[in-house]
């Protein structure tokens, strides 16, 4: 859309995606970057057509980081008045599922964006880390915490605190990534797993998504709870009748969002 200097997006279908587009500095994720994202991630989130936000990168690059050459001079009340990396919270908090499509280097910022995505594709080239150690700082958008449940304390520890990366297969082994597939299908593979989520009910996704992260916001029993209440919820949607009477009359279901 007009106005867009940092990431280009494009509709196909129910899927939306939102490409990171700072090639000169390997989509380094300067201010600018997170206000254009996350504004074009909130205004598909409101867009009942749109089924799945899809966030990708370059080839090279899903993005190398916060900009570090924007951070160099800041003083601490210039983060914390400016509340430096809060807008980020705002793509978290979004209800459509999203999904990262992850190509070469996804570090610091990167890794950190990645992992706030509800399902997350890795190329076979793709490299996370969290390498903020090495620049005498540590992660500031949530690295810390999510990397850490995502992939336990053992090498949580170990990528934060010696800013090694991890291959597409320590980290699909790790639990980090849902799936790997080769660079030069990324996009294809992706597109086709977004176009799967978007076309199933909407409603439906977005209760599945949000209790999935409940998960990691209260007890087992706490959970058990919620998600028990939501799937009751569930029976009030016309997509719950119309997907079991296209199963037991055996044909594809057609949702209508609602
Ligand atoms: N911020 C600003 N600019 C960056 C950047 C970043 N995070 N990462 C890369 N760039 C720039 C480089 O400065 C370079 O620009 P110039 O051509 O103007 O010099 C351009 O992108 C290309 O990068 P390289 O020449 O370094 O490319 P390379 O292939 O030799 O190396 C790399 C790639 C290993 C990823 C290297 O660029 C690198 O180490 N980048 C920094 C990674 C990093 O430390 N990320 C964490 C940032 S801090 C953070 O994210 C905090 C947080 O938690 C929010």
């Amino acid at each position: 859309a007009a106005g867009h200097e940092t990431i280009l997006v494009e509709r196909t279908g129910r899927t939306a995606v939102i490409t990171l587009n700072r090639p000169e500095a390997l989509n380094a994720l300067n201010l600018r970057l997170m206000e254009e994202a996350v504004a074009a991630a909130e205004g598909f989130d409101r867009d009942p057509g749109v089924g799945c936000i899809v966030l990708t990168g370059s080839d090279r690059a899903f993005a190398a980081g916060a900009d570090i050459k924007e951070m160099q001079g800041l003083d601490y009340m210039d983060a914390y008045l400016g509340d430096w990396f809060g807008a980020w919270d705002r793509f978290a908090a979004l209800r459509t599922p999203t999904l990262a499509a992850v190509a070469g280097h996804a570090l610091g910022g990167g890794c950190e964006l990645a992992m706030m995505c509800d399902v997350l594709i890795a190329a076979d080239s793709a490299r996370f880390g969290q390498p903020e150690i090495k620049l005498g700082v540590i992660p500031g958008i949530g690295g810390s915490q999510r990397l850490t449940r995502a992939v336990g304390k053992a090498k949580a520890m170990d990528l934060c605190l010696t800013g090694r990366t991890m291959d597409a297969a320590e980290a699909e082994r790790a639990g980090l990534v849902s799936r790997i597939v080769p660079a030069a299908d990324l996009r294809e593979q992706a597109l086709a797993a977004a176009a799967e989520i978007a076309a199933m009910s909407a409603p439906a996704a977005m209760m599945a998504k949000e209790a999935v992260n409940r998960a990691f916001e209260t007890t087992l029993a706490e959970g058990v709870r919620f998600e028990r209440r939501i799937f009751h919820a569930v029976f009030a949607t016309a997509d719950q009748k119309e997907g079991m009477a296209a199963f037991t009359e055996k044909r594809r279901p057609s949702f209508v969002h609602r």
